[in-house]
C-alpha cells in the first residue's frame, strides 16, 4: 500500500480494518557495511566460488531431518531459485527423477547446467517463473527467500505450478541469525573485499502470513542451530552458539 493509501485520521482508519504489517530492516541490524549489491550482480560474480564457499550445513541436515516428504515417491520436482544445481544434486541423490530449474542468474544456471541433474533450466523470476501450472508434486526453494522483498508472490507462484496435495520445501536463512549477527549474503570478490547481497529480514510470521494467503497449510518446521556439529567447522562462530541460523518449513496443499 502506498503511503497516499494510508488512513491519516483515526476515524478513517476505522473504516479501513487493515492491518498494516512493518517489516524489519536489514539496515536495523547490519553490523557490517559491506558494499551491497542486487541479486543478480552478486550471484553473477560469485557463481565461480559459490560451490567452495556456501556450507551445506545450512541445509543439507534441515533436509535430511524432514519427517513429512517422502522424496524417493516424488514424480516432478520444480527448484525455484537452483543456482548452480547444489539442493537439486541432494534432490537426485535420495530419488527424485525429475527436477526442473529456475534462477534469475545466468552465471549461476550455466553452472547448474554443467551438473545434468536438471531435465530442463530457465532463466526467470522466483516468482513469474513461466512454468506450467499445477504440474509438480514437489517445489523447493533452498536459500533463496532472504533476497526477495515481498514474500506473497514467491508462495503465490509456488501454488500455482503445484498439483493438488504437493509438498512446498521452502529452506531459508533464519532471521534471528540475521539479526543476532548484524550478517548479510556475503561473498568475496575478486578485489579481495567481501560484498554483501540485498538481504531482508523475513520473520517466520511472515513467511506463514503469506504462505497461509496463497492456500498452503503448514505440514513441518525445523530449525538448525549453531551447534557443535557447526563450532567444529567454524569456531569463530562459537559467539553464535545455539542461535537458530536456518529454517525449514513443509507446507503441503
Ligand atoms: C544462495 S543461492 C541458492 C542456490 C541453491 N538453491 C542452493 O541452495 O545452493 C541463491 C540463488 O537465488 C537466486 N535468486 C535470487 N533472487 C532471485 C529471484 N528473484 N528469482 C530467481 N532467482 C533468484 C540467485 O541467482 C542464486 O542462484
Amino acid at each position: 500500500m502506498s503511503p497516499a493509501c494510508l488512513p491519516r485520521h483515526p476515524a478513517v482508519a476505522y473504516l479501513f480494518p487493515v492491518r498494516l504489517i512493518t517489516m524489519p530492516r536489514f539496515d536495523s541490524f547490519d553490523q557490517r557495511n559491506y558494499e551491497t549489491v542486487p541479486a543478480r550482480e552478486g550471484y553473477a560474480q560469485w557463481a565461480e566460488t559459490y560451490e567452495q564457499t556456501i556450507k551445506h550445513d545450512m541445509d543439507v541436515w534441515l533436509l535430511e531431518e524432514l519427517q513429512s516428504v517422502h522424496w524417493n515417491a516424488v514424480r516432478r520436482c520444480a527448484d525455484l531459485g537452483c543456482g548452480t544445481g547444489r539442493s537439486a544434486a541432494w534432490l537426485a541423490s535420495r530419488g527424485v527423477p525429475v527436477i526442473d530449474g529456475v534462477d534469475a542468474t545466468p552465471e549461476m544456471l550455466n553452472r547448474a547446467r554443467e551438473r545434468q541433474v536438471f531435465s530442463s533450466l530457465h532463466l526467470a523470476d522466483v516468482c513469474a517463473t513461466g512454468l506450467p501450472a499445477a504440474t509438480y508434486d514437489l517445489v523447493m526453494t533452498c536459500l533463496v527467500d532472504e533476497h526477495l522483498a515481498e514474500l506473497s508472490p514467491l508462495y503465490a507462484e509456488a501454488a500455482r505450478i503445484s498439483e493438488d496435495g504437493a509438498a512446498y520445501v521452502l529452506v531459508g536463512f533464519h532471521p534471528f541469525f540475521i539479526m543476532a549477527t548484524g550478517m548479510p549474503t556475503h561473498f568475496k570478490a575478486g578485489h579481495g573485499e567481501p560484498v554483501a547481497i540485498e538481504t531482508h529480514v523475513h520473520l517466520l510470521s511472515d513467511h506463514v502470513t503469506a504462505a497461509l494467503a496463497a492456500g498452503w497449510r503448514l505440514a513441518e518446521l525445523r530449525e538448525q542451530v549453531i551447534d557443535d556439529r557447526w563450532v567444529k567447522t567454524k569456531h569463530s562462530w562459537a559467539a553464535y552458539r545455539d542461535v537458530p541460523i536456518s529454517f525449514a518449513c513443509v507446507w503441503r496443499r
